[in-house]
Parts: C-alpha cells; sequence; structure tokens
C-alpha cells in the first residue's frame, strides 16, 4: 500500500511538473494558454484527491491544507478555461489570469512542502 501510495504521489508531482512546464514554456514564449496544463492540471488533481484519502500512511493528514490546496486548483482550472475561450475569441490571454496561473501553480507547491 506505501509502495502504491508512492506511485501515486510520483504521477501528482508528474501532474504538476506537466501543469508547470507547460506554462514556463508559454511564459517565455508566446503567453498563450495550451491544452497540455489542462492535461497537467487534471492529472495532479486526480492524483491529489487519490492522496487527500488515508490510505497507505500512517501520518496526519492536514486538511486545511489539503482544502486550501483543492481550491487553489479549482482557481487555477477556472482561470484556464476563461483564458483559453478568451483566447479563441481575441487571440490573446489577459496577462493578469496568465501570469496568475503560473502564481497559483507555485502557490500550490509552496502549501504542500511549507506548510506542515
Ligand atoms: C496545481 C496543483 C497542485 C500542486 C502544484 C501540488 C503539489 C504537491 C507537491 C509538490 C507535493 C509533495 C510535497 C511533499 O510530499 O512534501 C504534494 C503532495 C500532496 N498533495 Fe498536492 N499539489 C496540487 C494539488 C493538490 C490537490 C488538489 C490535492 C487534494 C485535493 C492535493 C493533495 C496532496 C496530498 C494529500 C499530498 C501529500 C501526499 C503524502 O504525503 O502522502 N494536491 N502536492
Amino acid at each position: 500500500m506505501e509502495t502504491l501510495r508512492g506511485i501515486v504521489l510520483v504521477v501528482h508531482l508528474i501532474g504538476f511538473a506537466t501543469l508547470f512546464g507547460a506554462w514556463l514554456v508559454e511564459a517565455l514564449g508566446a503567453r498563450r494558454i495550451t491544452r497540455v496544463m489542462s492535461y497537467g492540471l487534471l492529472v495532479a488533481g486526480v492524483a491529489g484527491l487519490a492522496l487527500a484519502a488515508p490510505w497507505g500512511t500512517d501520518h496526519e493528514f492536514n486538511y486545511v491544507k489539503i482544502t486550501v490546496k483543492l481550491v487553489i486548483l479549482l482557481v487555477i482550472g477556472a482561470l484556464l478555461g476563461i483564458g483559453s475561450a478568451r483566447q479563441k475569441r481575441t487571440q490573446a490571454v489577459p496577462a493578469a489570469i496568465f501570469w496568475l496561473i503560473g502564481i497559483g501553480t507555485v502557490a500550490n507547491v509552496a502549501i504542500a512542502v511549507l506548510w506542515r
């Protein structure tokens, strides 16, 4: 069970890396929203929900922290949706939406690692 939990954590981190990597490429490039960002968010979210249940570990869960991460994930999802709709209509993503996606992602990593 512990190994399986470890594997789900690896999948969670791959989802995060996919979201952040795709965003970083665009931050240094055309600043567009890409489908790869949504795939990363989906993978991180599904694996995160699986990790939020107490199995394969005996450590205590900080559910306030997990809820904050979930809310931020939902906000990032909404920004991806609104941003890509705008991109379709006007060929550009509002700068605030684009940057908030990256800031939200970094905030979730910081919360994951620093909030004990
Ligand atoms: C963009 C969104 C997210 C990012 C960037 C992210 C990032 C991370 C990172 C870097 C870790 C490893 C930290 C460590 O083990 O010290 C982690 C662990 C974890 N994440 Fe996330 N996360 C995200 C979304 C979520 C969501 C939505 C949930 C739950 C609803 C969640 C639940 C968890 C749990 C429970 C762990 C701890 C796993 C364990 O110790 O067994 N995460 N996350």
